[in-house]
């Protein structure tokens, strides 16, 4: 059996965690397939969550076994042109954008002395959290760029609870992806997955609604 008493820190995934930003790398994603009359499929969208650019790229060529007709610099510029699409989208960004239930929760976390990072693959992130003008709550975002492997491996949620100068077993990371969660294991820290592709989680919630501090208590009852 868990309490909450037990961690003092939570390191937050971004895409579909904080903000409804997922659907934005989708559509980018999607169009780049489009072009080169890659179909996309359940297994490119559930794949794509997590990993970084050139993960997701490769994904992609990959799923259709055309990794291998690209330079490194049409690659390149196929990861351009998906971030410029991306960067179109998350302009549009507002503070309404972050996601059901985050401000109470993330506002909930403060009171509690709880100190939070973000444990995000994408650079974009500090703009993101910028624009949807939570950046206050986070001692520190992960720089992606500085980790040499990303999620699944454990560099990013890692370096989120260095960030908070914590132990990763007193930090609790949140994620939406498959990837993620596993990033999250292998770092030694307690994962809280939310949605249907998180289920691996040891937390589980269906929503960012449903994750209030009074929940995630009675879940970590359960952990040994
Ligand atoms: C993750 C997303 O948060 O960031 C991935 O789940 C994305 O889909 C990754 O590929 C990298 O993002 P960016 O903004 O650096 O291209
Ligand atoms: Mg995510």
């Amino acid at each position: 059996m868990k309490k909450l008493a037990d961690f003092r820190g939570f390191a937050f995934d971004l895409d579909g965690v904080l903000a409804d930003t997922a659907r934005f790398h989708s559509i980018a994603w999607q169009r780049i397939a489009q072009n080169l009359d890659i179909p996309w499929t359940d297994h490119l969208e559930a794949g794509i969550k997590g990993i970084d650019r050139a993960a997701s790229i490769a994904l992609i060529l990959n799923s259709v076994n055309r990794y291998d007709e690209f330079t490194a610099s049409e690659i390149e510029q196929l990861m351009q042109q998906k971030n410029e699409l991306y960067q179109e989208f998350i302009a549009t960004l507002t503070p309404d954008d972050v996601l059901p239930g985050i401000h109470q929760l993330l506002a909930e976390l403060k009171a509690a002395g709880i100190t939070m990072s973000v444990a995000s693959a994408s650079r974009n992130a500090p703009g993101i959290i910028e624009r949807l003008g939570i950046q206050d709550y986070f001692e520190g975002i992960v720089d992606p760029t500085t980790v040499t492997e990303g999620k699944p491996a454990p560099g990013i949620f890692l370096e989120a609870a260095n960030i908070l100068n914590l132990p990763p077993e007193q930090v609790i990371g949140v994620e939406d992806s498959s990837a993620g969660v596993k990033s999250i294991t292998a770092a030694g820290e307690v994962s809280l997955g939310i949605g249907a592709e998180a289920k691996e989680a040891q937390l589980h919630f269906e929503s960012t609604a449903d994750v209030t501090l009074a929940a995630i208590e009675e879940q970590l009852k359960n952990l040994d």
